[in-house]
C-alpha cells in the first residue's frame, strides 16, 4: 500500500537525519558554533516549495541558516532549466565556489532541481565541476539526508539522478518562508509537451496527490496559523484525473473552501485548454478562492500556438476570458507570454499585442524564447534572431505596461482587504496583497504582518498601488 511505502521513505529519512544531527551536535560541542547552510532557489514556485522542504530537512539535521555563501559549511543550489540564462548563472556561480572550496576544504556543495535532470548538464559537471559533492534531481530530494551521510562517510562525490518518479513522499515537515502563507503541492509533473518547454522531461508525467492527503495538509497548516494557501501544480486543471477514484480540481477547491480558519485560496498554474465551466463556477461560488487567475496564453497567433502544441486558438483564449469575466466580474487575470518562438513573424507578434490589448491583464510574465535542448522547438526551422526578439520584447512591455496601468486605475478611491506580508523599504510602510493579487503599500508597522486590514487606494504606480489604512 502507498501509505506504507511513504512511511518507509520517511523512516529512512528520519534515521539519516538523526545521524547527521549527531555529527553536527558534536561539532557544536567542540567548536561552540553550529554548522551553517546556504540555499539558493531559482525558478518557479514549485522549486521554492521544494526548497522549503530541503530547508526543513537541513534544520532538522542541526544546521543553522546563513545568507552568506562565505559563511556556509553546506551550500545547495536548487536549479531551474526553463530558460538558458538561469543555467548559465549556475555554471558562473559554480566557478566562484571552486575558490571558496579551496579556502575551506570542509565545504560541501550540493546541486539539485530541474537542471540536474538534463544529461548534458550532468556530463558537464562530471567533466568540469568535479569538486561539487552531491548531485540529485527533482524526483528524489527526500533522499538528501541519505546522500549527505554517504558524502560525509565516503568523502567522494555522490550523484543520484532518477529518470522517473517513485512513490510520492508524504512529507509535510517543512519550514515555511512565511508563517501565514503556504504552498501545497497537489500534483507533480506535466503531460502537455508544449514544444518549447523542458518541464515534462525533467519533472516527469502528471501524478496527483490523494485529495485526503491534501485536505489534511491544509488543515494542519491552518492550525499552525496559515491564512492563505496556494495549491501548486504545473497544470492544476487536470488534477485528479489519474487517481484511483478520480476527483476534479473544481471538486478539490470546493472541499478546501470548507476548511475552517482558512481565509484565502490561490492556485497555479492553469492551462487554458483544460479550464472547465465547472472550475469557473467553483471559483465564483467559493468565497475563499481569490478573485485572481494566472492563465498563460504564450502567443496571440493561432498559427504559432499550434506549433507550440498549446491546443487552443487566439479566439478560444479570448472567449474563455470573456466567459470568466461574466461569472466573476472583478477578477484580475495575469499571464505568461513568449516572444521570438521559431517562425514568429511581425504579423504573428501583432496578434500577441492584440490579445494583450483586449484581455486586460493585471500583470504578466514575459519571456524571450530560449532554445532548450531536447525539446521539439529547438530543432524547428526559422529560429528568430536575437535582435528581432529583443525588439518585439521591448514593444510588448510598452503595450503591456500601458494596459496594466489602465486595469489598475479604477481602483483609486476603492477599499481592498490586504493581507500584510512585510515591512516595505520606505519607513513606516508595509506591503501586502489584495485577494486579486495586487501589491499594495500603505502606512503601518510590523505588528500588522499576517493580519488582513482594509486599505483605501490613493495612487496607481502600475506595478503596485499606494493606499492608506482606514
Ligand atoms: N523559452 C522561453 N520561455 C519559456 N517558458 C517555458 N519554456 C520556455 C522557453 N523555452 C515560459 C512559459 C511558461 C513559463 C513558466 O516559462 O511562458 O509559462
Ligand atoms: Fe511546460 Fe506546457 Fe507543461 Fe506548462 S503546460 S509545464 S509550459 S509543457
Amino acid at each position: 500500500m502507498e501509505t506504507n511505502a511513504d512511511n518507509s521513505i520517511l523512516d529512512i529519512q528520519n534515521l539519516n537525519i538523526e545521524k547527521i544531527k549527531k555529527w553536527n551536535d558534536e561539532y557544536y560541542n567542540n567548536k561552540g558554533k553550529r554548522r551553517k547552510f546556504y540555499c539558493l532557489t531559482m525558478g518557479c514556485q514549485m522549486n521554492a516549495h521544494d526548497s522549503e522542504k530541503i530547508i526543513g530537512m537541513l534544520s532538522r539535521m542541526g544546521y543553522d541558516k546563513t545568507e552568506s555563501e562565505q559563511d556556509a559549511d553546506f551550500i545547495i543550489y536548487n536549479t531551474c532549466c526553463v530558460r538558458e540564462n538561469a543555467e548559465e548563472k549556475v555554471f558562473g556561480k559554480l566557478g566562484v565556489l571552486k575558490h571558496l572550496k579551496k579556502s575551506n576544504p570542509e565545504l560541501i556543495i550540493a546541486l539539485c532541481g530541474c537542471m540536474m535532470q538534463e544529461d548534458f548538464v550532468i556530463e558537464k559537471i562530471k567533466k568540469s565541476y568535479r569538486y561539487t559533492d552531491i548531485i540529485f534531481g527533482t524526483f528524489n530530494f527526500h533522499k538528501l539526508p541519505e546522500l549527505l551521510l554517504s558524502r560525509i562517510e565516503t568523502g567522494s562525490q555522490i550523484m543520484d539522478i532518477w529518470k522517473e518518479h517513485g512513490e510520492i513522499a508524504e512529507d509535510t515537515d517543512y519550514i515555511r518562508e512565511f508563517p501565514y502563507r503556504a504552498s501545497v503541492n497537489i500534483m507533480y509533473g506535466c503531460n502537455n509537451f508544449c514544444t518549447y518547454c523542458i518541464v515534462p522531461y525533467v519533472r516527469g508525467r502528471e501524478r496527483s496527490r490523494e485529495k485526503s492527503d491534501i485536505i489534511n495538509e491544509v488543515k494542519k497548516l491552518v492550525s499552525d496559523g496559515v491564512k492563505e494557501i496556494t495549491l501548486l501544480g504545473q497544470n492544476v486543471n487536470s488534477y485528479g484525473k489519474n487517481l484511483k477514484e478520480p476527483v476534479s480540481f473544481a471538486q478539490l477547491l470546493r472541499e478546501v473552501n470548507k476548511i475552517d480558519g482558512l481565509e484565502r485560496i490561490r492556485f497555479m498554474t492553469s492551462h487554458p485548454k483544460d479550464l472547465s465551466d465547472e472550475l469557473i463556477y467553483a471559483m465564483r461560488d467559493c468565497e475563499k478562492v481569490c478573485n485572481y487567475l494566472h492563465l498563460p496564453f504564450q502567443s496571440g497567433s493561432s498559427r504559432i500556438l499550434e506549433k507550440m502544441n498549446r491546443r487552443y486558438t487566439k479566439e478560444k483564449y479570448l472567449s474563455l476570458i470573456e466567459k470568466i469575466r461574466k461569472e466573476i466580474p472583478d477578477i484580475m487575470i495575469s499571464t505568461d507570454i513568449i516572444v521570438g518562438f521559431p517562425q514568429e513573424t511581425d504579423e504573428d507578434f501583432e496578434e500577441t499585442l492584440d490579445v494583450v490589448r483586449k484581455a486586460g491583464f493585471s500583470t504578466a510574465f514575459t519571456f524571450i524564447y530560449s532554445k532548450r535542448i531536447g525539446t521539439p522547438a529547438a530543432v524547428m526551422e526559422g529560429q528568430v534572431d536575437d535582435k528581432t526578439a529583443h525588439r518585439r520584447f521591448d514593444r510588448l512591455l510598452e503595450v503591456l505596461n500601458d494596459g496594466i496601468r489602465r486595469v489598475q486605475e479604477p481602483k483609486i478611491g476603492k477599499v481592498y482587504d490586504v493581507l500584510v506580508e512585510k515591512i516595505s523599504s520606505q519607513e513606516g510602510t508595509v506591503s501586502g496583497r489584495s485577494t486579486d493579487n495586487t501589491l499594495i503599500h500603505f502606512n503601518g508597522g510590523k505588528e500588522l504582518i499576517g493580519t488582513t486590514v482594509p486599505v483605501k487606494i490613493l495612487e496607481n504606480k502600475t506595478f503596485y498601488l499606494i493606499g492608506e489604512r482606514i
